[in-house]
């Protein structure tokens, strides 16, 4: 195993970053799996992201995670995309291939995923999902979401358009629907995933209270120290679940972990200690 100055190293690039936990989450992956390796952010200017991704591959950088704003020039930058990151547009891995290739991957749909069904026991086949949101986010877990073949997934969005082109671009088997948020059925939903960025604003999207019944699992894409917004919004509901993105992220983690480093970590201690640090925050 590599010591000191040797160490395989790794880092979450973006901007801002100061408050990411991919750092703490990674350290502890590679002690649960008893691997020595450095993981660091990195924080970029918006007009270097190509360039200091360059110079930390060319520096010997065996891996790197991409977050906001930078997943789409990632996506650009790959030489080689996994068929996640194909389908989403978007790279949250970038990591050398054998061949000395870049290649892009996004675990963010894996990471949803695992969280739903693996942690939560979610059943999504032949369900409804109302999806808010057409950005980065939501495109990230589409793919994912159509895999599991549910009854048909509405994407709800502010701007309609953005929403459109989301769901033409992903064409299948499962029945997809572009619509506004005011023109969303009012009629409960078998889940209802938040994909806005609206709750890093502390605002929440306008959606009518109808979608949610006592049988609804609702999931928010991000998380906060307490309840986030859309939370509380659906905890009011009385929905069946009220679920924060704090599971998918380190599920996402650990699914990049496990390509960069062919370890698969347990998640379940890392998710109950980042909680438990969130509340002493
Ligand atoms: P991300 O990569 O986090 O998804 P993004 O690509 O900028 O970021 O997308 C943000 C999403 O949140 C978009 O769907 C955006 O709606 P618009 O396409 O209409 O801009 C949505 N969003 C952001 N703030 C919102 C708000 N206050 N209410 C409703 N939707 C909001």
């Amino acid at each position: 195993m590599p010591e000191g100055n040797d160490l395989d190293r790794y880092a979450v690039i973006g901007n801002p970053i100061k408050h990411s936990k991919s750092p703490w989450i990674h350290a502890r992956f590679a002690e649960l799996t008893q691997q020595s390796l450095e993981y660091s952010a990195l924080l970029v200017e918006l007009d270097a992201f190509e360039l200091r991704v360059a110079e930390f591959f060319e520096g010997g950088g065996k891996g790197l995670n991409i977050t906001v704003p930078f997943k789409e020039r990632a996506w650009a930058m790959a030489e080689r995309h996994s068929e996640a990151a194909r389908k989403a547009g978007a790279v949250n891995t970038l990591y050398r291939g054998p061949d000395g290739a870049l290649v892009g991957e996004n675990t963010d749909g894996t990471g949803l995923l695992r969280d739903l069904k693996q942690n939560h026991g979610a059943e999504l086949s032949n369900k409804r999902i109302l999806l808010l949101g057409a950005g980065g986010a939501v495109r990230g877990v589409l793919p994912n979401l159509i895999a599991e073949s549910p009854s048909e997934i509405y994407i709800a969005n502010r701007t309609l358009a953005k929403a459109a082109a989301l769901a033409d671009s992903v064409q299948g088997k499962v029945s997809i629907r572009a619509v506004h948020f005011s023109e969303i059925p009012e009629e409960a939903f078998d889940f209802v995933i938040n994909g806005t960025s609206a709750g890093l604003q502390n605002d929440l999207p306008v959606v009518h209270s109808a979608t949610v019944s006592t049988h609804t699992w609702c999931y928010d894409m991000i998380y906060g120290v307490g309840d986030t917004k859309f939370q509380t919004w659906a905890k009011s509901l009385q929905a069946a679940k009220a679920l924060d993105g704090l599971g998918m992220l380190v599920e996402q983690a650990a699914e990049t972990f496990n390509i960069w480093r062919g370890h698969s970590p347990q998640t379940a201690p890392v998710i109950r200690q980042l909680r438990d640090m969130l509340k002493q925050a």
